[in-house]
């Protein structure tokens, strides 16, 4: 995910602020920069970037000690919008007036391009941030608070902003609206950073800048700002996190942080993608007579990516009513598939480098398939060899198990199942409506069952000692409870197993005794009174079942030994809603049984070889 640091004050600025995006390389990044202002009132801002590591810029600048400067912003980037490039790196400028720092993304960038090209600006990069740069130039008049206020009064989606003005040496501005940023004061200078880690080793006494609040570093003093331009008043707090905790987020792991950072990291992937009530994919430069022209899909992925990509089975084939194949892909390279002409290739990827996926990918190419890629990598090798990317906003997973990565290829599934749909004719309006409507709700539900933490906490407390789990579903649950089994497998060593319910009297029902675990999943309302019958079958025969289902369906508490309930949604939407108390559960048991949650044994977090 990218950082960002500011400093002015009485030292040397690039020091700092080297130091300071080290702090934050943990968090993955592909390129990196920093502007330090000279001191000289209108001498124009230069930026020093590179691509890859920060070593690179500390090998460019000497260390820092070859830029001269008290005040400067540093970033680090994890490609959005354009690919990991010295031109896409952070800072941008304007024109040597305005230098910028960004996390989170611009939802309406295009049309501000356009606009600001009719206005005589160019471009220098692919990036989003770079027309906040050129707005800030456009609106400064010589009062910086000023050219702020009136530029993210045009900002569609989320920031977090670093800014230094020519012709103001000596001060750093920030803002924000969605992503955070926090200022932070010393002795010797003052502060900005997206993360506590970056300032940890100058400073503890920090404030978290709230939506829309705007921030001045001056070397002797920090003032806050409202959008009218008033100075605030806000509380600095003491930080007492060790480094390790502060790279957490004070979470006690990676994983968790990961769980909780899913409502941002889907409203990332959704939001810039819809408008006035529509899916708008652009980016992915699909034309309708293409999509049209589509007559089926073949899905392959690996893992829990592979678990995604039986749920877009189901929910593709029912919106948009075009057939879809999933194989893995280890399986699919190698067993010499029969491909209709018609026929596209769909990869989910992560990291985007994952081997098989890589070669099943290839193979598609060299069928002459048309290739469409789900990645969360900007740049990554399956990215750079697809046809068409459609790009999921995770930002950066750093624990082994994947959870706000898998989300979000849910999501991008889920707005290209409705797109096709749309495109297609196989929706009428008024389903279509509803259907976007709950989209943009899932990010807010994931939220609300976040909040029931505890009780999953509890739970795991329960299936903690269990040697084995069976997990079962209908429909879409199966595909759900794959991903479900996989979560606790790989993380608490409980050999866990999925079974779509209805094929448990074809064998696996012997297995089950007193005391076997059964998490079953019921949330798809055609299927509901079979799934409960399934429960009957293995309650009756000494199961303690977990059920997970919808608001509501209190009938299930006479079934299940405990019942966890989710929000209401559309049924397509259901497996983003189940997976979080997955997770949670997963995440809970691996504790109690004093397992290193974020990097379990024999796995790596991306599988680059056969
Ligand atoms: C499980 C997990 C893996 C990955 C799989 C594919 O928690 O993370 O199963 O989903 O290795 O990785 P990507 O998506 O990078 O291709």
């Amino acid at each position: 995910m990218c950082g960002i640091v500011g400093y002015t004050g009485y030292a040397h600025a690039a020091n700092i602020l080297l130091d300071g995006l080290e702090r934050l390389e943990y968090r993955g990044y592909d390129s990196a920069g920093i502007c330090v202002s000279d001191g000289n009132a209108g001498h124009p801002l230069k930026a020093i970037r590179v691509k890859g590591r920060l070593q690179a810029l500390r090998d460019l600048t000497d260390n820092g000690s070859s830029v001269e400067g008290t005040s400067g912003i540093g970033h680090t980037r994890w490609a959005t919008h354009g690919e990991p490039t010295v031109e896409n790196a952070h800072p941008h400028l304007s024109g040597g007036r305005v230098a910028v720092v960004h996390n989170g993304i611009i939802e309406n960038y295009m049309e501000l391009r356009e606009t600001l090209k009719a206005r005589g600006y160019t471009f220098q990069s692919e990036t989003d941030t770079e027309t906040i740069a050129h707005l800030l130039d456009y609106y400064d008049k010589g009062d910086p608070l000023d050219a702020i206020v009136r530029t993210v009064m045009h900002l569609r989606g989320s920031f977090a902003l670093g800014i230094l003005f020519s012709d103001r040496p000596g001060e750093v501005y920030g803002v924000r609206r969605d992503s955070p940023l926090i200022a932070a004061s010393s002795e010797n200078g003052n502060f900005i950073a997206s993360d506590v880690p970056a300032i940890l080793q100058y400073t503890r006494n920090v404030t978290y800048l709230d939506n829309m609040e705007i921030v001045c570093l001056k070397p002797d003093g920090i003032s806050f700002y409202n959008m009218d331009g008033e100075p605030i008043e806000k509380t600095f707090t003491t930080v007492s996190w060790d480094v390790e905790a502060a790279e957490k987020g004070g979470y006690a792991h990676f994983m968790l942080k990961e769980i909780h950072e899913q409502p941002k990291a889907m409203e990332d992937t959704i939001r810039p993608h819809i408008r006035d009530g529509q899916i708008v994919l652009e980016e992915l430069g699909m034309t309708e007579d293409e999509i049209r022209s589509i007559n089926r899909i073949q899905m392959v992925a690996c893992g829990s990516a592979w678990h995604v990509c039986m749920t877009a089975k189901y929910v593709m084939e029912r919106l948009a009513k075009v057939p879809v194949d999933v194989d893995l892909a280890s399986e699919f390279r190698y067993r010499n598939p029969v491909l209709s002409p018609g026929t596209m290739l769909m990869v989910v990827s992560q990291s985007g480098e994952t081997a098989d996926s890589l070669a099943a990918l290839r193979y598609g190419k060299d069928q002459g398939m048309l290739c469409l890629a789900i990645v969360n990598v900007v740049g990554s090798s399956i990215a750079r060899e697809a046809d068409r990317v459609f790009y999921t906003s995770a930002g950066p997973e750093i624990a082994v198990a994947t959870t706000k990565a898998y989300s979000t290829q849910l999501a991008a599934c889920y707005m290209l199942a409705l797109h096709f749909a749309r495109v297609r004719g196989t929706m009428d309006e008024e389903a279509y409506a509803k259907h976007v409507e709950a989209l943009t709700r899932l990010p807010g539900q994931i939220g609300e069952i976040l909040q029931g933490e505890a009780r999953m906490q509890w739970l795991a407390g329960k299936y903690a000692n269990t040697r084995d789990a069976f997990f079962i579903g209908r429909g879409l649950d199966y595909a759900s409870v794959l991903e479900g089994a996989l979560k606790l497998k790989e993380i608490s060593y409980i050999h866990a197993e999925a079974y779509a319910a209805g094929e448990l009297k074809h064998g696996t029902i012997s297995l089950i005794e007193k005391g076997s675990m059964v998490l079953a999943v019921a949330t798809q309302k055609d299927l509901l009174e079979k799934e409960v019958s399934n429960i009957v079958e293995v309650h009756a025969r000494g199961a303690t079942v977990l059920a997970l289902t919808m608001d509501g369906n209190y009938a299930m508490e006479d079934e299940a030994d405990f019942t966890v309930y989710i929000p209401r949604t559309e049924d397509v939407f259901y497996p983003s809603l189940v997976v979080v108390p997955l997770q949670l559960l997963a995440y809970y048991v691996s504790l109690s049984r004093g397992i290193d949650v974020d990097k379990p044994r024999n796995l790596a977090k991306s599988v680059t070889v056969e």
